[in-house]
């Protein structure tokens, strides 16, 4: 089998889980069950980035030892991604032996190939991004200064500190890029990164002084390292890539999914490290946009935050995760309201999908005394329907991996009116005595077109498929995208299960 590593961003405990975490989180996992379901072997990570002084501060303001704050909030996360119903096969905690001692490696494995050296820092600073901005990336604003890039505060910092020699990668990292034109998606974010990397790269302070909250750094402990360098290492960290050569198969990673707000730190910083220390660059960083809040980033330092379990409770979780992929535009940012959330649920799922279902399995409960019938379709027009997905499997398929996830939903939503105007036109519970092959080739039809799309569906609405699946008397190795063709239809004669209301209409 072959392996596909994806990872989401780890978040920062400073604060619970939002929606824009909830979002990421999601998509990662829609595309680890689309992944599954073309036949990979899936490897999805997610955790928490848990040191520096944006924690050590949200810790201190809570008068906590940041180790105990840490437990208490990734807790919160470990939670929203059992409730997310995420498939994600690890959970990685830079707290944790196994990251500290692949971090401290990653650095004497610097070190040993003269990528570090140590000096003196002097320039801006945000705690907010726990990153650095060059003077030019500052302006002044009625409270302060702030980095223009984020519009998070910056605060001054002048101390000794290690560099990592990133401008000696600044044409390796151009070259990187041009020779692997698919690293960066979607294009928009590449020309940025391009543009930001041609603008010239200064050599990079990857440790601490000030405080404490960090891994330290080999051989001198009154440095700890930058976060950063920390965080990102993450991504090797969990396959303990130093130690284990047998995980080591699922690097380079096939995507990391971030948003759009850390992508210097996955396109530039981290492939920067990696080329120095001779290891592989991931083969992707997806960046996708933000969900805002009115027409602002929803962010926990705003305070405009949606609370993901609030809005489970209240809509339900295959209909949020449906919303999010269907209306915000991958790549793109997007907004939810009530409104928008509630016309897509009726629209899409109880009156197409849904009532596709309901239509028809009722006629097979009221009339066929449950039972699926045994008929061949002939004609062209039931024929047209019963190829229809496999007609546009290849152009489904295209569509999911280009990360057009919005357009793969788009698309199969096109195909269920389709067949919902072909019931409407046939008719077939209008269909008496001398027409009862045709009614009966009408169903199966039918029925066929939903096990179908129902596999495909599954990445984006598990729980829901898995219920029209299981009534259907689909097997669980069943569910597969190679399934899709009629070696594997329903069986005749089988037993449709009944089954409560699919998608309530709010
Ligand atoms: O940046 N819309 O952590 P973080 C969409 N620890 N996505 C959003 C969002 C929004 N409004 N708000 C947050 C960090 N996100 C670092 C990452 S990775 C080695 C270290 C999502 O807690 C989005 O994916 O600030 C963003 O990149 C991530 O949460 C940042 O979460
Ligand atoms: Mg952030």
């Amino acid at each position: 089998m072959k392996n596909f590593y994806l990872t989401t961003p780890i978040y920062y405990p400073s604060a619970k889980p939002h929606m824009g975490h909830a979002y990421s989180s999601i998509s990662a996992d829609v595309i680890a069950r689309f992944k599954r379901i073309e036949g990979y072997n899936v490897n999805f990570l997610t955790g928490t980035d848990e040191h520096g002084l944006k924690i050590q501060r949200a810790a201190e303001k809570q008068q906590k030892d940041p180790k105990n704050f840490c437990d208490e909030i990734s807790r919160n996360f470990i939670d929203l991604a059992k409730k997310l119903n995420l498939t994600n096969t690890d959970f990685i905690r830079t707290t944790e032996d196994r990251h500290k001692k692949t971090v401290s490696k990653l650095w004497n494995v610097l070190e040993e190939k003269k990528e570090i050296y140590i000096s003196k820092y002097s320039g801006w600073y945000s705690v907010s991004d726990e990153a650095f901005y060059n003077e030019d990336e500052i302006e002044t604003k009625a409270d302060g200064k702030v980095s223009k890039v984020s519009g998070s505060k910056v605060e001054w910092m002048e101390e000794e500190s290690y560099f990592f020699r990133l401008s000696k990668w600044q044409e390796p990292l151009l070259k990187y890029y041009e020779d692997n034109p698919d690293f960066i998606a979607p294009i928009s974010r590449k020309n940025e990164v391009i543009s930001f990397v041609k603008s010239g790269l200064k050599d990079l302070s990857i440790s601490r002084t000030s405080f404490k909250w960090g891994i330290p750094v080999p051989n001198n402990n009154k440095h700890v390292i930058y976060v950063w360098l920390d965080a990102l290492t993450n991504y090797i960290s969990a396959l303990d890539y130093f130690e284990k050569k047998n995980k080591n198969q699922f690097w380079p990673a096939d995507i990391h999914i971030i948003g759009k707000d850390i992508i210097r730190f996955h396109c530039v910083y981290w492939p920067a490290f990696l080329l120095a220390a001779r290891i592989k660059s991931p083969k992707k960083v997806f960046a996708h946009g933000w969900i805002l809040s009115g027409e602002e980033k929803m962010s926990k330092s705003k305070g405009n935050i949606l609370d993901p379990l609030e809005i489970i409770e209240n809509y339900g979780l295959d209909e949020i995760r449906y919303y999010l992929m269907k209306e915000v535009i991958y790549g793109e940012d997007g907004k939810i309201t009530p409104e928008n959330l509630i016309n897509c649920i009726n629209s899409d799922l109880a009156n197409n999908i849904g009532n596709l279902y309901q239509r028809i399995t009722s006629i097979v409960h009221n009339k066929l005394n449950s039972s699926i019938p045994l008929c061949k379709p002939k004609d062209n027009s039931d024929l047209k329907i019963l190829n229809l997905v496999e007609d546009n499997l290849d152009l489904l398929i295209k569509t999911f991996n280009k990360y057009e996830i919005h357009n793969y939903l788009k698309d199969i939503i096109q195909l269920c009116s389709e067949v919902n105007k072909y019931l409407n036109d046939s008719a077939p519970w209008s269909l008496k005595n001398d027409n009862l092959e045709k009614r009966n080739i009408i169903i199966y039809t039918v029925l066929e077109f939903i096990r179908k799309i129902s596999i495909l569906l599954q990445p984006i609405i598990p729980e829901k498929t898995k219920i029209i699946l299981d009534s259907l008397n689909v097997k669980e190795d069943e569910r597969f995208i190679k399934n899709i063709n009629k070696n594997f239809s329903i069986k005749p004669e089988s037993k449709i299960q009944k089954i409560n209301i699919l998608f309530k209409k709010q």
